[in-house]
């Protein structure tokens, strides 16, 4: 068999959304407001959890870690995003294409199974309240994020591995907003038939699974709620429910589409505007579902913001 490995492409040209040069303008505008945002509401929970102690415990451990995930996956989509959108045409090296894929992978990855983790960790502490300090102590907390951030890791190694094995000759324009392997891979001048095998079957047990187990998780705490004797207590937990299944859907439905059949149909603009919705969205919305309808956390973040207040008037 000849091995075809010289590839003539050395760079990549991130098109984003030159379709529409007149919103680029107010695109740039919207989505450096939105990584602030992120940034900021990720970096807040990190912070609050870090120094406040009594929020050292699994539920807030995951939390913590989600918005490093979410942190860092703004970070390797959103600069490079907000480049793309100030030029006509952006060249990204073949490395940092590949570099970029890897991390989008390594973080979404993450971020799949500790979703996956967290549900599981409030399954247990509504369905089984008197045993939860049991099933959920620090140590399987622990393995539970080890175990999220390793297969992270394992799936951005193995499918970057394989798309950047593939040669490419041309054309190099990849029409996306950013190196995502779905947009790099109808670049690929070689049959990718066994990788679609492999991309179908890696997504069902990377999304599909962890999907599946919140949805039977939430079933469950929504039975729970049900039953609970307060009538605001079981209105109060139903839209926190409600707001964590809207985001989960979200992420984990537009990341399926995408990935379940890397080449499949969808236009180009449809599939930007899913990749918006997990690499964009997601990370935006998780510190304000989660944590600000948490009273906890309020209460730490207002006892904080009142000690920093008292050292600036001593
Ligand atoms: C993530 O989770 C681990 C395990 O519970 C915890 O030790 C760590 O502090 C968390 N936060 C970050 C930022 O990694």
């Amino acid at each position: 068999m000849k091995r075809q490995n010289q590839s003539s492409v050395v760079e990549f040209i991130l098109l984003g959304f030159s379709n529409f040069p007149e919103l680029q303008g107010q695109l740039f505008g919207i989505f450096l407001i939105i990584y602030l945002l992120t940034l900021i509401g990720n970096v807040v929970i990190i912070v609050v959890i870090c120094l406040e102690q009594s929020l050292h415990v699994p539920m807030y451990l995951f939390l913590q870690n989600l918005s490093v995930v979410d942190v860092s996956i703004s970070a390797v989509i959103m600069p490079e995003m907000l480049v793309v959108l100030s030029n006509e045409k952006t060249s990204i090296s073949f490395v940092s294409c590949f570099a970029q894929m890897y991390f989008i992978l390594f973080f979404g990855g993450t971020e799949c199974f500790l979703l996956g983790a967290m549900a599981y960790d409030r399954f247990a502490a509504i369905c089984s309240p008197l045993s939860y300090p049991m099933i959920m102590n620090k140590r399987v907390c622990m393995k539970l994020v080890t175990g999220s951030w390793t297969l992270g890791f394992m799936l951005g190694t193995v499918q970057t591995t394989w798309v950047s094995s593939f040669p490419f000759c041309g054309p190099s324009e990849i029409n996306h907003i950013s190196c995502e392997t779905p947009a790099v891979l109808e670049l690929a001048c070689a049959d990718t038939f066994l990788f679609e095998i492999y991309a179908f079957t890696g997504t069902i047990l990377i999304i599909m699974v962890p999907f599946m187990l919140i949805i039977l998780s939430y079933i469950r705490i929504l039975f729970a709620i049900l039953k609970m004797p307060s009538t605001t207590g079981r209105q109060k937990a139903f839209s926190t429910c409600a707001s964590h299944l809207t985001s989960v859907t979200l992420f984990y439905g537009t990341a399926s589409m995408t990935y379940l059949q890397p080449k499949s149909g969808y236009s180009p603009e449809a599939k930007k505007l899913m990749s918006l919705s997990y690499s964009l969205l997601t990370p935006l919305l998780n510190p304000l579902i989660y944590s600000l309808r948490n009273s906890e956390l309020k209460r730490a973040l207002i006892k904080l913001w009142r000690r920093k207040v008292d050292l600036h008037t001593f």
